[in-house]
């Protein structure tokens, strides 16, 4: 256990010979104030201690430990300790995610130099999923952009929405406005904040609930970064919901899981446009765009006179 901030600390090494001596520093250590005390097994025996205590009793400390140890034990000096706050230790190491030249998130605390036209979306770590560091996110994500290139969406359906990362990266990204629901109402509270602190709250509607909610409405893309066993009872109603020649992006499906939700998508009428994947956590992460079929294929050939009436 490592000590508290609030007071001066200092810590002092001791090699020990062996179990027993490490025994006994420890025993007079603690007895002598010692607020923290790590231990590392070295070779042939001998253990290392690093052992904390406040700087006003590290003096005493020390040479009582010397002291009882005698030549069972190597003393080190007396160190300060720079104090650590933990509070903010966390947010060493989160960089910003850079999906594409359009798109970019970053956490408030991050600072983070956007591209000429690169929207950057400000989602902080929260209880909710979806900072964009998992490949689950980043590879929707990625599927996303492609599918808005055209243009052609209006509406948009999130299931799952975490952190309202997929919602908003629609609409920052030229989507009309985006509808996102989540089961876990804690979930659905942090990705309202994500809208209103991204200045999307005017085109993004998020509830906490399921897709049962939304009967009848049909979108031109449906999102949903779900577990294969949380997609697959979905699927047909997330089918049902798209507009003919709508899109659907499904994200968080294991590589060995592909196959069989294909042939499923197949089944509902939804044809593979593209797919992604990459490694995170030693699994490998697959996201799918599939397209609707439209009800009738459009013809590129021009209509003849006679089949439009024309006098
Ligand atoms: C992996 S996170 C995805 C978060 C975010 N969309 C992203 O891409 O990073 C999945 C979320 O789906 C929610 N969820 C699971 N099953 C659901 C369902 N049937 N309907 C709505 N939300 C669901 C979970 O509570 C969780 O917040």
């Amino acid at each position: 256990m490592l000590p508290t901030v609030d007071e001066p600390i200092a810590a002092i090494a001791v090699d020990a010979r062996d179990r027993d001596a490490a025994d006994r520093a420890i025993a007079e250590a603690q007895a002598y104030g010692a607020t923290g005390i790590e231990e590392k097994d070295g070779e042939r025996g001998a253990v290392s201690l690093t052992v904390y205590a406040p700087a006003s009793a590290a003096d005493a400390l020390r040479a009582a430990v010397a002291q009882v140890l005698g030549p069972a034990a190597r003393v080190g000096a007396v160190e300060p300790v720079t104090p650590q706050d933990w509070s903010s230790t966390w947010r060493e190491g989160i960089e910003a995610v850079v999906v594409s030249p359009r798109l970019a998130l970053r956490p408030s605390f991050v600072d983070y130099a956007a591209e000429a036209g690169q929207r950057v979306l400000v989602i902080d770590p929260g209880q909710a999923f979806g900072t964009g560091h998992h490949a689950s996110t980043r590879l929707a994500l990625e599927l996303v952009d492609h599918a808005l290139r055209g243009g052609s969406v209006i509406r948009v359906l999130d299931v799952g929405t975490g952190s309202g990362v997929l919602a908003l990266a629609a609409v920052a990204l030229g989507a009309g406005w985006a509808l996102g629901c989540d089961l876990d109402p804690v979930a659905a509270r942090e990705a309202g904040a994500n809208a209103r602190a991204n200045d999307l709250a005017g085109h993004v509607r998020i509830f906490a609930g399921s897709l049962a909610a939304v009967r009848g409405t049909h979108f031109d893309l449906v999102v949903a970064n779900l577990l294969s066993r949380e997609l697959r009872p979905l699927l047909a109603d997330l089918a049902g919901h798209l507009a003919p020649g709508g899109a659907a992006i499904f994200s968080g499906l294991l590589g060995s899981e592909r196959d069989a939700l294909l042939a499923e998508c197949s089944g509902l009428g939804l044809a593979l446009v593209e797919e992604r994947s990459d490694t995170d956590g030693g699994e490998r992460w697959v996201a799918l765009w599939l397209q609707k079929r439209a009800l009738h294929a459009p013809s590129d050939t021009l209509p003849a006179e006679s089949e439009v009436g024309v006098e």
